[in-house]
């Protein structure tokens, strides 16, 4: 005697019955990357098929955005002057800033995520406050400060810091509820590791480190123990919402964190893992449509509620 699991295979409509997990574009945030300047809507080169925008040309975006029924969007700004301190993060004029309150502006429903760092802005490319060549933890954390009430300000509604230092949710949490911004969330990259899948992004983010690397903060690829650890501070801390980052490799502290707590989990399918997949496809060895839907399926399955990608607007498209 034997079980006949294929039975519940015979045709679509059964195995549409049984499936466990589902896609929809509600699943999906759409990451922007906006640049200052006039008419610029250029191909990012690490990132085919995503672009940088200027402020004048984000309606364009915004109308596809709408359509594809994907409801979040996480921001990027790619500020033209960097400093030691990455000041044009925190300026209320800065490209950001502008960026929020012009998308606000043409669609009240998009859902402005903003990512919190400061590697785009400095000109060392570090993440937070150098000293000694070292990123100081706590000076770092006025800034992020700054930085997440100056994006409150301009219409986001959420903020979403990267950095990796310690103790940035509880700062930014206490520095939003003083200045009445309670009801905006915090989705933390709570296990950001220290993975060579950013590649693409720095190049998109002009963002790489201009010596050393991210050792010192972003989380070493063989631990998962310590992504635990990470995640309970972070809910200790106040924040409302946990990310994996990158995903595809990461699929097994997806399911440690959605088994562990109770939070809401992000995962951010990171630019590494959309470039290999439009590499093969350009060199026709995959079929890109399945393979991508077939990732995204797999971050879901794992235990991610939500998912940051590249392939959000094709996905929406796709799933149609
Ligand atoms: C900023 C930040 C990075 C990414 C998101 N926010 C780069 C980094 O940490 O070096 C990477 C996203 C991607 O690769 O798609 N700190």
């Amino acid at each position: 005697m034997f079980n006949r699991h294929r039975r519940l295979r015979n045709n679509e409509a059964i195995r549409s019955m049984v499936r466990e997990t589902v896609l929809t574009p509600d699943d999906f945030i759409y990451p922007l990357f906006v640049v200052e300047g006039e008419n610029i809507k250029k191909e990012i080169t690490s990132l085919p098929n995503n672009y940088h925008y200027s402020i004048d040309r984000l309606h364009e975006v915004v109308k596809e955005i709408e359509e594809s029924g994907v409801k979040g969007i996480i921001l990027f700004g790619i500020p033209d002057h960097k400093d030691e301190v990455g000041s044009e993060s925190y300026n209320d004029n800065g490209i950001i800033q502008k960026a929020i309150r012009k998308i606000r502006e043409l669609s009240k429903d998009i859902y402005i995520i903003t990512d919190v760092c400061m590697c785009e802005y400095t000109s060392h490319g570090h993440c937070g406050i150098i000293h000694d060549e070292n990123v100081d933890n706590d000076e770092t954390l006025d800034y992020l400060c700054r930085i997440s009430l100056s994006h409150a300000k301009a219409g986001a509604d959420m903020i979403a810091p990267s950095d990796m230092m310690d103790g940035r949710i509880a700062a930014i949490r206490e520095a939003l509820d003083k200045n009445g911004y309670v009801h905006i969330p915090i989705m933390s990259y709570s296990a950001k590791y220290c993975s060579a899948f950013y590649g693409p992004f720095r190049e998109a983010a002009n963002s790489t480190p201009q010596f050393g690397d991210r050792k010192t903060y972003q989380m070493d690829p063989g631990n998962i123990r310590e992504a635990m650890l990470e995640i309970e501070s972070d809910i200790m801390e106040g924040a409302d919402i946990i990310m994996v980052k990158p995903a595809l490799s990461y699929l097994d502290v997806i399911r440690w964190a959605k088994d562990k707590t109770h939070m809401p989990i992000a995962a951010y399918s990171v630019s590494g893992e959309y470039s290999m997949v439009k590499a093969a496809a350009k060199m026709g060895l995959i079929d890109e449509k399945k393979i991508a839907l077939e990732m995204l399926l797999s971050m879901k399955r794992a235990g991610a509620d939500m998912i940051i990608t590249y392939y959000a607007l094709d996905a929406a498209k796709w799933l149609k």
